[in-house]
């Protein structure tokens, strides 16, 4: 059974439809992020299940019961926001058990979930000392832990990090996944940060305006983009306009594009003769080929350590390309050549 239901969910603000009929499940430990830029939705989403807003429309239902109108205390549900929102005044210790001192729960059981989270989250040491004699990391551990301590069947969490600095950020988001699988929670991440998303979902759903684009797999998303919008958002794409030649064998397309002709090898079909494909940076081959075959201007470059940004331009187009082998000071031409599986299709020219 799934853990959280979402059906036909939508929300307006007067005039304005935040969330769009939106559906999805999250199964008992599984990790679904909700992907998208600013404003499209993310958040209204997630109040929704935790119980802050109610839906103008559709159904939400936690480990089965209809929890569309109830309030979020009688949720099973836990929140962990972006801003630590812990009590300056009270010790960690404290602010581990506030709500379970909320609920009264005994003195002996509190102790026993209060030693429980702080081993598994390395605060051990730090239960006596207040939110701001701790590091930043250690205070997103702890608004983690007082949100576990409550044993939520479901963890919602917005944009947990962002207070975070790169490498923080990177182990901390190893640690929520370890602590989700640990207590086998269904847990829905709210986050713009496409790397956190990719590093870390059981799956994605990336929104747009208030609705699902797309969902998948973190690798299914990243390798089968099915818009530029999905792909552009999720690492760096080459969108290109494309016309459909003819379909040269199963499953292979011959496209004409404004940057040349290519074969097109793809397991799904295109959607219409004319439409947007794309093929992303890291998939520029060296040298040309029978096929697929480029020839490019170096415009510029940035060197990335294990490789170099080149951006380039193909009759007059630019594009990207990151490369990985020779001297590239002095390169201004470039021969490359793009494999036939490496092109995606993406939606309609309308
Ligand atoms: N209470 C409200 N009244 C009116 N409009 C609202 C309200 N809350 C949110 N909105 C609008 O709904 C849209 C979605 O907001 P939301 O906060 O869900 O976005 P988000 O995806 O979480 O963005 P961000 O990444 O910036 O946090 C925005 O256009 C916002 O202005
Ligand atoms: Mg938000």
């Amino acid at each position: 059974m799934n853990t959280v239901s979402v059906q036909n969910v939508s929300m307006r603000f007067g005039d304005f439809t935040a969330v769009n009929d939106v559906s999805f499940t999250v199964a008992k430990g599984e990790f679904v992020t909700l992907l998208g830029p600013s404003g499209c939705g993310k958040t209204t989403l997630l109040n929704m299940v935790s119980g802050f807003l109610q839906p103008s429309s559709g159904k939400i239902e936690i480990g089965g019961n209809d929890v569309t109108f109830v309030p979020p205390e009688r949720r099973d549900t836990a929140m962990c926001f972006q801003s630590y929102a812990l009590f300056p005044h009270l010790s960690v210790a404290e602010n581990l058990q506030f709500g379970l001192k909320q609920k009264k729960m005994l003195p002996a059981d509190r102790k026993r979930r209060l030693d429980d989270v702080a081993e598994k989250l390395d605060l051990v040491a730090q239960l006596d000392k207040l939110p701001n004699q701790l590091s930043g990391g250690q205070q997103q551990r702890v608004a983690l832990g007082r949100a576990l301590t409550m044993r939520p069947s479901v963890v919602l969490f917005d944009e947990p990090l962002s207070n975070l600095d790169a490498k923080l950020r990177e182990s901390v988001r190893l640690e929520i996944r370890k602590i989700q699988a640990d207590y086998n929670l269904a847990a829905i991440y709210v986050t713009h940060d496409q790397g956190e998303a990719l590093a870390m979902s059981d799956r994605i759903l990336i929104m747009r305006s208030g609705q699902i684009e797309q969902s998948g797999t973190p690798t299914d998303i990243y390798n089968f983009p099915k818009s530029s919008f999905v792909a552009d958002f999720i690492g760096n794409a080459n969108i290109l306009d494309a016309t459909i030649i003819k379909e040269e064998s199963r499953n292979s397309w011959l496209v004409s594009t404004e940057i040349g002709e290519f074969l097109v090898k793809s397991d799904t079909a295109p959607v219409a003769k004319q439409l947007k494909i794309c093929w992303r940076p890291e998939n520029a081959q060296h040298g040309g080929a029978e096929l697929n075959s480029i020839e490019a201007r170096v415009t510029h470059r940035a060197f990335q350590g294990n490789y170099t940004d080149l951006f380039i331009e193909i009759n007059g187009v630019a594009q990207r390309v990151q490369w990985r082998e020779g001297r590239l000071e002095d390169l201004t031409n470039l021969s490359m050549h793009i494999r036939p599986e490496d092109f995606t299709f993406l939606e309609a020219i309308t």
